[in-house]
């Protein structure tokens, strides 16, 4: 067998496929567009409305080498040589065209002539009386019988997901030699060791898997292979696990030389230089492909395969910003063909280090908040960390369960990992759930029913606000109904519509349905199952039934104020990416007749020049009444013509370009103006961040904008009357206002402060002793939490040993500042257990340092009490209490 990089056997793989009649894909987004799945975990995964009969494949045959992202079984990345988190499948597919003789032909031919793996060392598998690929192998391929291994439904029947396209799989397993053995005597084909791999796997697509686990025969019988281009790699390159192949090597080196270790030295250095290789290849494919670091869904996979190769950074002392050094690397390795990656240098860039600046902050948070954990556990009786605090640091401060352990165990503390584990278990419980709720819904709807009968509807909204057409389907408290009565709600599925259903961003028409005897107002208007189009109505008049003529109208002036705003989302996108940088992605987008909202990657706030800068530039195009053009055509003309299209949109159908010439190109379905003088006028009232890397733009066009302004210019105007001065020094007159009110606030509060000091005296005489401290509690009445920690540090000159506790409390607002000098705190005092402790008797919370805390509290009627307690708690701290 001849070595061969993974480029080559991607490309060799690829091009065999292509030889024997399949479409050849670049590999689609890590973001599928699925609601079922959070990444594409499979080559099928884009291809999935196909496999389901869903729409007609404009191709029988394709091949792709796919990014796939799974991360069920995370905690293994790294301590074996096989686990990933991003992976590449090398994947061949038939929808409807060859099945089982056809694929396993393929398949024997490419491992066999092509990469040149030994026959006799493939073993195929098959599912357990799939006699049929039994036969296929040992009868057409020549495979002997005693080489032919029967499995189960574990091994060899597979599915995307709990509901979806399925089917009996057959895999084939190549035998990598004895020195690749765990040696135990039973190691044979089902091991799970090294020596006997499972490279590819066959799956006899013909069934879907429905919600209530029942199996119905797919339209057609289909092919999904999969083979895992790094261990493909590991194969033919005889290295041992994926690690060491061409495509990881050069990450494994770089994560070592970052650790300043060398791979072999030992389990925990080479796992940690796996975790960091493996991870960030993950992250940066995750972020080129659009997903941002948050606390759900993708972004919560991405901080956590993040953070996870930041703590292992960690645990050999990397404690900078280190992920991005392996980038040059990425690009190295995988930069052809993932343009992606070298394109978006800036969002990745932007992401990793701000993402690593946090996690480096949340992790100094964790490190505090596992300190003081450790300080409360009763010296010489309890000595176990609970698992949920263990837990809590993990979920919410990113912590790896490791280093909490190494920090206790720095303690003498152990950690209990059981109860950790448990809380885990809950959590992997909650996530399945979450899945199994996402899956809902995606059986058979009634949607799909109608869609299947009646095919897509016709939308003949571009061009016209109105339609003659018939009412086909009737739908009332989710059933179909012959007709809905007068005074009722109901969904009216029409032959044809002039009505936008609901999509990219923009909301859907409003308007009336009419006929001879029969009206009703339409309130929305819905997208089901693709392109079937849901009229929501409220029937004002006679009945509406299936099979009447109809006329149904959009409401046009509300429509017109849509197009506005759309035709304007597409110009401040475009007039952003030219003020800001090409790194301007669109992350999301609302279009309604009154305003617009524009989500966008971009890590910083935009500047008021900025905001400007991008008002002119759209108004300009405005103010040019440039006519649209509207382009229906194939992807890559579109992406000739530069048009910008979301992550995930789908390749090979037709797809509608909207450009503004000399401006702007969109891929989008909506519905916008005639020239771009149509908008009118446009203004940004709002400019936030929404998350890690996210801002959001809102914005007005059309009358909105202008009503804007209006409002606007009667509030200087009220303004003016109120303080008695022109527009122009409006604002010169408010600021001397607000520094007169500062002076006089600050005046004020000095005078609180003084008649705060001059009670020190009177608290000094007041002073208790608690094992050999002074402890000094009073209440000042009037004071901010300023005057209380003066009047501390007061106190805290004057004695040695001491603890101060001052509060003050009005109605049902209290605040606590309790202060130890160094002396103090070396007796065991810790100001932040005392402040929670007092405050949680006060129905409050707080803390801080050993030597200052602070707290908030809602029971001030309690406070005489609780400060009477304080001495006992001091006591119990200095272990005089004990
Ligand atoms: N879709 C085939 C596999 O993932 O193995």
């Amino acid at each position: 067998m001849r070595w061969r990089s993974g480029k080559e056997l991607r490309e060799m793989f690829l091009s065999y496929f292509e030889r024997n009649g399949h479409r050849r894909f670049p590999s689609f987004s890590l973001v599928p567009d699925d609601p079922t799945l959070l990444f594409t975990i499979a080559g099928m995964v884009p291809f999935k409305p196909y496999f389901l009969g869903k729409r007609e494949p404009p191709f029988k045959r394709a091949t792709t080498s796919q990014k796939c992202v799974r991360t069920n079984d995370i905690e293994n990345v790294g301590r074996t040589a096989r686990h990933h988190t991003l992976f590449e499948m090398l994947g061949n597919f038939s929808f409807g065209d060859y099945f089982k003789s056809g694929a396993a032909a393929f398949a024997w031919e490419f491992l066999t002539v092509e990469a040149g793996l030994d026959p006799d060392r493939l073993y195929p598998t098959i599912y357990k009386d799939d006699e049929e690929a039994f036969s296929i192998w040992n009868g057409e391929i020549g495979v002997p019988k005693d080489r032919i291994y029967r499995m189960g439904e574990e091994d060899n029947f597979w599915s995307v997901g709990p509901v979806g396209p399925c089917g009996p799989c057959s895999e084939l397993i190549y035998d990598q030699g004895p020195s690749f053995s765990c040696g135990r005597p039973d190691c044979g084909v089902g091991c799970e060791c090294d020596r006997y791999l499972e490279v590819w796997n066959l799956v006899f697509m013909q069934y879907n898997r429905l919600e209530d686990g029942t199996l119905e025969p797919l339209p057609k019988q289909n092919i999904d292979t999969g083979m895992g281009l790094e261990r493909l790699s590991s194969v033919v390159q005889q290295v041992e696990g994926d690690f060491q192949t061409d495509l990881f090597k050069p990450l494994i080196d770089k994560s070592c030389e970052i650790c300043g270790t060398r791979y072999g030295d030992g389990p925990s250095s080479d796992r940690a230089a796996r975790v960091i290789a493996d991870h960030f290849r993950a992250t940066a494919f995750m972020i080129a492909d659009g997903v941002l670091p948050s606390n759900e869904g993708r972004g919560y996979v991405l901080r956590r395969i993040l953070r996870r190769a930041v703590r292992f950074g960690r645990l050999f002392g990397v404690d900078r910003p280190f992920l991005m050094d392996l980038y040059p690397v990425l690009i190295d390795v995988m930069g052809d063909p993932y343009g992606e990656l070298i394109e978006q240098r800036p969002l990745i860039g932007q992401v990793v280090e701000l993402e690593e600046d946090r996690f480096g902050k949340t992790l100094e948070m964790g490190l505090h908040l596992l300190e003081s954990e450790i300080g409360s556990l009763a010296p010489g009786k309890e000595d176990t960390l609970p698992g949920s605090v263990a837990f809590e640091l993990y979920d919410t401060f990113g912590f790896p369960y490791e280093l909490t352990e190494e920090v206790c165990q720095e303690k003498g503390v152990s950690v209990d990992r059981e109860g950790f584990e448990e809380e885990m278990e809950k959590q992997r419980e909650r996530a399945r759930a979450g899945a199994k709720a996402a899956s809902q819904g995606i059986g058979k709807s009634l949607f799909d029913e109608i869609r299947e009968e009646q095919g897509a509807t016709a939308f003949c909204g571009y061009t016209s606000e109105r339609a003659n057409t018939t009412i086909t389907a009737v739908i009332v408290d989710g059933a179909r109904v012959a007709s809905a009565p007068e005074g009722s709600e109901a969904l009216l599925v029409l032959g044809e519509t002039p009505f936008y259903g609901e999509g990219g961003g923009q909301v859907g028409d409003r308007g009336n349905i009419s006929g001879e005897s029969f009206q009703a107002d339409v309130t929305d208007t819905i997208k089901n199952s693709g392109d079937l189009v849901a009229h929501k109505v409220v029937v004002t008049r006679g009945e509406a039934a299936v099979g009447l003529s109809v006329v149904a109208e959009v409401d046009g002036p509300r429509r017109r104020a849509i197009r506005a705003h759309h035709t304007a989302t597409h110009l401040l996108h475009e007039a952003l990416t030219r003020v800001l940088g090409r790194h301007v992605t669109q992350a999301g987008s609302l279009v309604n007749e009154e305003m617009l909202r524009f989500d966008f990657t971009h890590m910083k706030p935009l500047s008021a020049e900025e905001i400007d800068e991008v008002e002119v530039m759209v108004n300009r195009q405005v103010l040019l009444n440039t006519p649209l053009e509207v382009i229906l055509t194939d992807m890559e003309s579109a992406k000739r013509l530069g048009a910008k299209a979301l992550f995930n949109e789908k390749y090979g159908s037709e797809v509608r370009v909207v450009r503004v010439p000399g401006f702007s190109a969109e891929l989008c379905g909506g519905t916008h103006v005639d020239a771009t003088g149509d908008i009118g006028s446009f203004k940004i009232i709002r400019e936030e961040g929404i998350g890690s890397g996210v801002r959001r733009i809102t914005a007005l066009a059309g009358l909105s904008a202008f009503l804007h302004h209006q409002r606007l210019s009667g509030q200087v105007e009220a303004l003016e009357r109120l303080f008695s001065v022109p527009a122009e020094e409006l604002e010169k007159r408010a600021g001397e206002v607000i520094r007169e009110n500062r002076r006089l606030s600050g005046q004020l509060e000095k005078q609180k402060s003084r008649q705060a000091l001059s009670r020190v005296e009177e608290l000094l005489r007041g002073r208790e002793e608690a094992g050999g401290v002074s402890v000094v509690t009073g209440v000042l009445e009037g004071s901010g939490p300023e005057a209380l920690r003066e009047v501390g540090d007061r106190v805290r000159q004057r004695l040695s040993p001491v603890v101060v506790v001052l509060a003050v409390g009005e109605g049902d607002r209290g605040h606590l500042v309790a202060m130890a000098d160094k002396k103090a705190v070396a007796l065991g005092v810790d100001c932040g257990i005392l402040v929670r402790r007092i405050a949680a008797s006060l129905g409050g919370g707080g803390g801080g340092r050993a030597d200052m805390a602070q707290a908030g509290f809602r029971d001030v009627a309690g406070l005489p009490m609780a400060l009477e307690g304080v001495r006992g708690l001091v006591l119990d701290m200095t272990g005089e209490g004990v």
